[in-house]
């Protein structure tokens, strides 16, 4: 079983509104709305791929109500930490001649500490019976920064692989905790190794820092593919994984498809480029349909064969 964690879950909202402008009553002529949040978009893609999987986190209120029945339609097991407060409500206003997106982002619901204690125990019994789990997105408040390196050292004592994608502080700290696999984008892995990348070899050279810092391994993802160091047979390698960029018809969620992908593999019991290129490969394909974590997996195992696969050096040659 794969679980994916999502602390801070939302109701995303899109509504088409033709000529925004401040202080004017619109009427909107489209909406729609989905349960939202990194971890939920993760689980979504996975259940497409068809691997077993559990979303987990806090859900509160009458949003919170609505996210579970929205997943419950997608047919997406979940497993959430009642909490009091709401969860949060994201609005995204959508120009329709040129889908130009205006963004309104809650912060999301205080977890007391009574609610981050019931869940932590909560995921310690889940993680009995999974072999892989995601942390993904951002913290509600009332947690505390250190909250993912925490949970990290519980599922290590289960013996259960993580992966983190998260950014900020909260993934400085997880990352210390030594999870399997932390999967920033570029910009994100420029903030944690403190530093612009301007040509590949750079890219790959910031990896063996990463996994210095903490995670068994790093994957930096790319708008066309992904540097990652695997093990080879003299130690580890850095390997490239480059696809053609696909016109994209929309670009959220792409790095949460990517993890699907990745961790599909995993489960799967694919060999690590295997697991790569089946990432990269849903990180791309997701960008042809409107909705996070939407995959169609006939399409994405095609992609998958196409991506190209090319050792750019040894960790130990660039430390
Ligand atoms: N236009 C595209 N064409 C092909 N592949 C793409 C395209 N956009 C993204 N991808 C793939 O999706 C994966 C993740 O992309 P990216 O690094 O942009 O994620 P991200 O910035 O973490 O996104 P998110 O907003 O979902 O967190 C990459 O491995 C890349 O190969
Ligand atoms: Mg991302």
């Amino acid at each position: 079983m794969i679980l994916t964690v999502a602390l801070n879950l939302a109701i995303d909202r899109s509504v088409m509104v033709p000529n925004l402008a401040l202080g004017r009553r619109h009427r909107s002529v489209d909406s729609t709305m989905v349960a939202g949040g990194k971890g939920v978009n993760v689980a979504r893609a996975l259940s497409r791929l068809g691997s077993p999987v559990i979303a987990t986190g806090f859900v509160g209120g009458l949003n919170g109500e609505q996210v579970v029945s929205q997943l419950e339609r997608e047919r997406i097991m979940t497993d959430f930490t009642p909490i009091t407060d709401e969860t949060r409500f994201n609005l995204a206003i959508v120009e329709p001649a040129t889908g130009e997106q205006t963004e309104v982002n809650e912060r999301g619901p205080m977890i007391t500490p009574d609610e981050a204690e019931a869940f932590v125990e909560r995921l310690d019994y889940l993680a009995g019976g999974a072999s892989i789990c995601v942390l993904a997105g951002s913290l509600p408040p009332g947690l505390d920064e250190d909250f993912y390196a925490r949970l990290v050292g519980i599922l290590k004592r289960r013996e259960v692989e993580v992966v983190l994608d998260a950014d900020g502080g909260p993934m400085a700290e997880g990352m210390r905790a030594g999870p399997s696999v932390i999967t920033p984008n570029r910009v994100e892995a420029e903030e944690l190794v403190g530093r612009e990348f301007e040509t590949v070899d750079e890219i790959a050279g910031a990896i063996p820092e990463l996994v210095t810092a903490g995670p068994a391994r790093a994957i930096i993802t790319l708008p066309d593919g992904c540097v990652a160091g695997l093990d080879g047979p003299d130690g580890e390698v850095l390997v490239r994984a480059s696809i053609e960029s696909l016109e994209a018809r929309s670009r959220g969620g792409a790095g949460d498809a990517f993890v699907a992908g990745y961790v599909a593999g995993r489960h799967r019991g694919l060999d690590p480029k295997g697991c790569l290129a089946l990432g990269v490969a849903c990180g791309a394909e997701s960008t042809q349909h409107f909705g996070a974590g939407i995959v169609d997996p006939h399409e994405a195992e095609r992609l998958a064969s196409e991506v190209e696969l090319e050792e750019v050096g040894s960790a130990a040659s660039t430390i």
